[in-house]
């Protein structure tokens, strides 16, 4: 969704945030727009489309000066992609200027109010609204400065927000301000990075703190003071931002897509490490260490996500009823949060997100935990808002996903949810010996994954024989129906070929209406419980003439027989397979994007962190 990039300090802030700006291309936005302030006097230059129309725009007006400015790229909500709804906004009569990310829900009634002042508005933004606010409270005679003003406005707006404001009445103090939407503040020396994501900051500093919600931060170049809207002290937690700037770099490879689906036996490792003690027959997950009793006694499991990570929440659904027999379900947050769901003494809730931001997954956890469960998360990102808001966690720690399609995100939190099953089962119905096996399965996968990388070439080559069809179906069966539905995922959205997935059963009720002479027909057919069964439902797709691309064992040779294409993972208990066989779905959507010539980091529409319900 949008971004965010502030910087105050002694050196040119265009060329800074712009390059800020750059690391958060990758979140998914349809304008861009930056806003310096020099000698008292804020300028704004703001475009709809890439990053790149508003460099050249900025060629045509001769760089902004100025040591203090901020950037902004926009994801439509309120108005549609136009220079004039890009951000920053600002006011007609303070010299206020304000980039914001989330939704401003009471936006009309204030939009009443101000015009009924006397404001004039040239956008249709909830943005902008803010700005005339915060200008209209602006009153230095009065004592009212720009802190006290933001603090005041944002008393009365209801919704999200993560803003950043200049004031030209004050060209050395940058105010943001956070409620539901990331902000972080990086600490440099005489310096100061403010970013909705670390990735924007850490080319320049480690320091940093997150802010809370509700916290409003005075920066100037001498230091900062953090308060709440209501002007009560704040002490941030100053922490280290653990995040190196290679690790957000293509470095060899074309896109960050490519190289995260390259990076899976590697992330896989990091997030075994140190959890995983064979010779003991026991996983160890120190964030649930002080909950271990707790998820003994557990009498269900509630899990909740959006996208990919619902997708692993499911393998985990059946993973924990499988390995730690406690009844468990999957559901979208978006739904469980507003279907007043039941949650029964000793229930816990696992909210499974990578940003660790998606509104409905943070809402559907507090749902579950105002009604008396214990709130876990599957997170990627560090210090994320669910990581905060949760009783306890397990991080995945892949490495940061710069990618939209999430791919070594849906790999750790697999993982995750695999370590968190043994966790619970070891203390509830396994013995030391099935754990030990478990672990020597789990052990062996980032050399199994490295074995199918090993086969990209041909995965291409398979690829370029259905690119030009424009449906496809995705079927499995068990553990591998949730990686069906990640597969057809995957393709739609950065290949935009309609796909759909589903349980390889449910086909024959409706869907297999669609199959004609030679659609696509993606099979995870690998040897497990419901192999034959498979085969059956291959047989009904090439009746019909699909064609069908199976995904299966290696060493089922007889397979080739039922099939068109074959595409083979290395042998692994079922339970653990999908970790296996996205693997060759995730390199397909990734050649068909490429193939088909989309900008395989960019694709449309798409935010890589939904911040908005
Ligand atoms: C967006 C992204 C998806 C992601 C989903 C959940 O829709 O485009 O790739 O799976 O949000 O995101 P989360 O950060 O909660 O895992």
């Amino acid at each position: 969704m949008c971004g965010i990039v502030g910087y105050i300090g002694s050196k040119p802030a265009q060329p800074l945030i712009l390059e800020g700006l750059k690391r958060l291309e990758y979140r998914g936005y349809d304008s861009a727009g930056i806003a310096c302030m020099d000698n008292g006097k804020i300028t704004v230059v703001k475009k709809a489309g890439r990053v790149a129309n508003l460099e050249a725009e900025l060629a045509k007006t001769g760089p902004l000066k100025g040591t203090i400015g901020m950037a902004h790229t926009r994801w439509a909500t309120h108005g549609g992609v136009t220079d004039a709804n890009a951000h920053p906004h600002r006011d007609d009569k303070a010299g206020i200027a304000v980039i914001h990310n989330g939704i401003i829900e009471n936006y009309s009634v204030l939009k009443t109010y101000l015009q009924d002042k006397g404001h004039v508005f040239k956008s249709d933004t909830d943005t902008e609204v803010l700005a005339m606010l915060i200008g209209e409270l602006y009153s230095p005679s009065e004592g009212v400065d720009l802190e006290a003003a933001v603090q005041a406005a944002l008393r009365e707006v209801t919704g999200a927000y993560a803003i950043c404001v200049m004031c030209e009445g004050e060209p050395d103090t940058m105010v943001v301000a956070r409620k539901g939407a990331p902000l972080i503040v990086g600490i440099g020396a005489g310096e100061y990075v403010v970013a909705s994501d670390a990735s924007a900051i850490v080319a320049h500093t480690t320091q940093a703190f997150p802010l809370d919600d509700y916290n409003v931060v005075k920066i100037t170049r001498s230091g900062f003071r953090t308060s709440t809207t209501t002007n009560a002290n704040v002490t941030p937690k100053v922490m280290q931002l653990e995040m190196d700037l290679e690790q957000i770099e293509l470095g060899r490879f074309e896109h960050f897509m490519q190289k995260e689906i390259h990076e899976q036996p590697k992330a896989v490792r990091d997030c075994f490490r140190g959890r995983l003690h064979k010779e003991d027959g026991k996983v160890i997950l120190g964030g649930l260490s002080n909950f271990a009793k707790e998820l003994v006694r557990a009498r269900r499991v509630v899990l909740v996500g959006q996208g990919t990570a619902l997708h692993a929440a499911m393998i985990g659904e059946y993973m924990l009823e499988d390995l730690a027999k406690v009844p468990a379900c999957a559901e979208y947050a978006s739904e469980f949060r507003y279907r007043n769901p039941i949650i029964e003494d000793r229930t816990v809730a696992i909210a499974v997100s990578q940003s660790g931001e998606t509104a409905d997954t943070l809402a559907a956890l507090h749902e579950a935990r105002d009604r008396g469960a214990l709130a876990l998360g599957v997170v990627n990102v560090v210090g994320s808002t669910i990581a905060r808001d949760t009783d306890a966690g397990v991080y995945l720690r892949v490495g940061p996903e710069i990618g939209v399609a999430s791919t070594k995100a849906f790999t750790g939190q697999v993982a995750v949810l695999t370590l968190i099953s043994l966790f619970m089962a070891r203390r509830r119905v396994m013995s030391a010996d099935q754990c030990a096996r478990w672990i020597e399965q789990l052990e062996s996968i980032p050399e199994k994954i490295e074995r199918i990388l090993e086969q990209d070439a041909r995965i291409r080559k398979v690829t370029e024989r259905y690119v030009e069809r424009d449906n496809w179906l995705f079927l499995g069966r068990g553990y591998n129906y949730p990686t069906a539905l990640e597969g057809a995922l995957k393709l739609k959205e950065i290949s935009y070929i309609h796909a759909e997935g589903m349980p390889a059963a449910e086909m024959k009720h409706g869907p297999i209406a669609l199959i004609n002479d030679g659609m696509p027909a993606v099979f995870i057919a690998n040897r497990g419980r419901q192999y034959d069964k498979v085969l059956s439902n291959i047989a009904e797709v090439r009746a019909r003439g699909g064609h069908v691309i199976a995904v299966a064992t290696e060493g089922d040779d007889d397979i080739r027989r039922h099939v068109e294409d074959v595409l083979y993972v290395p042998e692994i208990i079922e339970p653990l397979s999908p970790m296996l066989t996205v693997i060759p779905l995730q390199l397909m959507a990734y050649h068909a994007a490429v193939i088909r010539g989309h900008d395989v980091d960019k694709p449309r529409n798409l935010a890589k962190s939904v911040t908005v319900e």
